[in-house]
């Protein structure tokens, strides 16, 4: 199971109080959103309909923001995030079996954090390494011809860290 997000009095008032400020400059929703990724650790839909409530700016919008930019987050990331690539060559070569072997083995969903917050599991696209397909990734490392061995050997070396 995943940590659950929740909004508490103080962030919602420090993320009210930094929408007032930032709603005096052009251009805010920028500046609002990175105040929110700083307050909440991400921006799930309950903060981006506050957000919106406030700016008058719909929530597709905000959405299509927030998942367009890579410095923003739907949902609260762990200590570490482990990724497993399924663009298509690494899909071609099993990572799909990897992905599921790693969300049996840490008990979460993609997207998800573990209850202790220290993984968060990501699917990710092609990173350029195609030539070590299927691949995995933990933080900035990654790891190639991985299969399910030894992806649950990066996870247990990753517990240490
Ligand atoms: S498709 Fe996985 S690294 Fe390129």
């Amino acid at each position: 199971m995943g940590k659950k997000f929740e909004i508490t009095d103080e962030n919602r008032e420090e993320l009210l109080k930094e929408i007032k400020i930032h709603l005096k400059s052009p251009g805010p929703l920028l500046p609002i959103l990175h105040s929110a990724q700083r307050i909440f650790k991400c921006i799930p839909i309950p903060v981006q309909k506050l957000i919106s409530e406030y700016t008058d700016v719909s929530i597709a919008e905000i959405n299509g923001i927030v998942t367009f930019y890579s410095s923003f987050s739907l949902y609260p990331k762990g200590k570490h995030v482990l990724g497993v690539c399924l663009g298509t060559p690494c899909y071609v070569r099993g990572s799909q079996i990897i992905l599921d072997a790693v969300k049996n083995e840490l008990g979460i969903n993609v997207g998800e954090t573990t209850k202790d917050g220290y993984f968060t599991l990501e699917a990710i696209r092609c990173i350029g390494t195609c030539g070590m397909a299927p691949v995995m990734s933990f933080d900035e490392e990654v790891y190639g011809e991985v299969d399910v061995t030894k992806a649950k050997r990066i996870i247990k070396n990753a517990r240490g860290k």
